[in-house]
């Protein structure tokens, strides 16, 4: 008799694999970020009044962050965007070229994302009509005024665009970027193309987010039930997800090993402009009644800088990947977004992923939203590499990098 059921439930599982992806591309993957501003972040804020947030790192590391998606900027368009403790002015000249400018107008304070013009490669100030180059932020020109005094300008940000996603540079001590997120070729020549994309918000310090890359042991923990859990208790009870060989290595360790050996000098300083990497693999699968692996699927993770991430995933019917930003919004309130790009013939299929990664990225969430950050943690020998992460971490931070209390304070003033 319980063959039956196992066979029926093994249909229903079949069934439900197949015809999730088209649901869940209608109704949730590209409106995933009404969750977020839902009522869930509501309670989450709610909640953190009661919350004790330990002894916090500085809450703006130095890097590439991830400020828009390139296709919600047009030719021509203005944005603002709060991050980082600034107002950004973002805005896509008529030649596609993206220029940052503090959002405010040094004349009298006008926001200039809002109903701002772009004009060439200036953007107008929709109150008296100054205009601002994005080139070097001098102000170009005044329609009333004879001379435009020479200490006229605005600050401008390095920007740069990578895989669709628009990034500013950020730097405590004011230093120019030495590295920058690439575009991947498959998206590049267009081999690979979009698929959807989430955005959360997200309660906690930014440093908790990629932490768990380097986590091994809560992925059986939280990762393990199968993610039809929700669903149903019946379904999730001959299913499981195993994750297997994960391994968490900064990408300057590759640097020791190699100083050790006869130091070759054009490696070395190869492996120096390469620091703000780190790199993880693993191996997933699906396990059916303890027995059937129905998927298996593996993951190269690279860390880039403090917000960004390529996730290449292997599958056995082809290759796809899905980029991940994390924006520090306000020093604890983290923007995260995952896009996916796959070859159009596995459009399907990536979709599936993509959904299961969706719902295994809010198990993180939950954790997250209600944790305190612990700067001695108690860990075990086998949690060796979550040291090894902080360590690579803090190359992030520098003498001027804002504290928790210095960054709320500029936020309420
Ligand atoms: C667009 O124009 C700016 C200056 O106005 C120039 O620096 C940039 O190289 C141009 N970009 C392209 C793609 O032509
Ligand atoms: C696109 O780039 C990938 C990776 O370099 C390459 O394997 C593929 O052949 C390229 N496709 C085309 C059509 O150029
Ligand atoms: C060091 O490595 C580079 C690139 O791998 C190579 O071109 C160069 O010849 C090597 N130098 C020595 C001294 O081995
Ligand atoms: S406030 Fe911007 S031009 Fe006057
Ligand atoms: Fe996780």
């Amino acid at each position: 008799m319980a063959g039956w059921w196992y066979l029926g439930g093994a249909f229903l599982l079949l069934f439900g694999i197949l015809l999730a992806p088209y649901l869940y591309k209608i109704n949730w993957i590209k409106d995933l970020r009404l969750e977020g501003k839902g009522k869930k972040v509501l309670a989450n804020h709610l909640e953190s009044k009661k919350r004790k947030l330990g002894k916090l790192p500085p809450v703006y590391p130095n890097g590439w962050f991830a400020l828009l998606e390139s296709s919600q900027l047009g030719r021509g368009q203005v944005k603002h965007v709060a991050a980082l403790g600034q107002n950004f002015a973002v805005y896509r000249t008529d030649n596609g070229t993206v220029r940052i400018l503090d959002a405010y107008c040094p004349h009298l304070g006008a926001n200039m994302a809002e109903g701002g013009r772009v004009k060439g490669d200036c953007l107008e100030c929709p109150f008296h009509g100054w205009q601002f180059r994005g080139s070097d932020g001098q102000c170009d020109h005044i329609p009333y005024a004879d001379k435009i005094p020479h200490i006229a300008r605005t600050k401008t940000w390095k920007c740069c665009e990578a895989n669709e996603i628009i990034f500013v540079w950020y730097h405590a001590e004011g230093l120019e970027p030495h590295w920058e997120p690439q575009t991947i070729n498959h998206v590049l020549n267009r081999t690979w193309r979009y698929q959807g994309r989430n955005e959360f918000l997200i309660n906690c310090h930014i440093q908790e987010v990629a932490e768990n890359g380097a986590d091994s042991a809560h992925l059986s923990a939280v990762h393990g039930p199968a993610i039809f859990t929700k669903i149903s208790r019946f379904l999730s009870s001959f299913a499981r997800h195993q994750w297997s060989n994960v391994n968490w290595t900064p990408h300057n360790s590759f640097l020791e090993s190699l100083s050790s050996k006869e130091g070759n000098e054009s490696k070395k300083q190869n492996g120096e402009n390469l620091r703000h990497r780190a790199y993880m693999t693993l191996r997933h699968r699906l396990i059916l009644f303890e027995k059937f692996e129905v998927l298996h699927l593996d993951v190269n993770v690279q860390q880039i800088g403090p917000g960004y991430v390529e996730l290449m995933m292997e599958t056995s019917l082809g290759s796809m990947c899905i980029f991940q930003t994390v924006t520090p919004m306000e020093p604890l309130l983290q923007k995260v977004t995952h896009v996916m790009y796959s070859p159009p013939v596995l459009s399907p299929y990536a979709s599936m992923l993509f959904l299961g990664e969706c719902l295994m990225f809010e198990r993180d969430v939950a954790i997250w939203n209600r944790k305190k950050f612990e700067k001695q943690p108690l860990l075990v020998k086998e949690d060796k590499s979550i040291i090894a992460y902080r360590r690579w971490y803090s190359q992030f931070y520098s003498q001027h990098s804002p504290s928790y209390h210095a960054a709320m304070k500029s936020l309420q003033w």
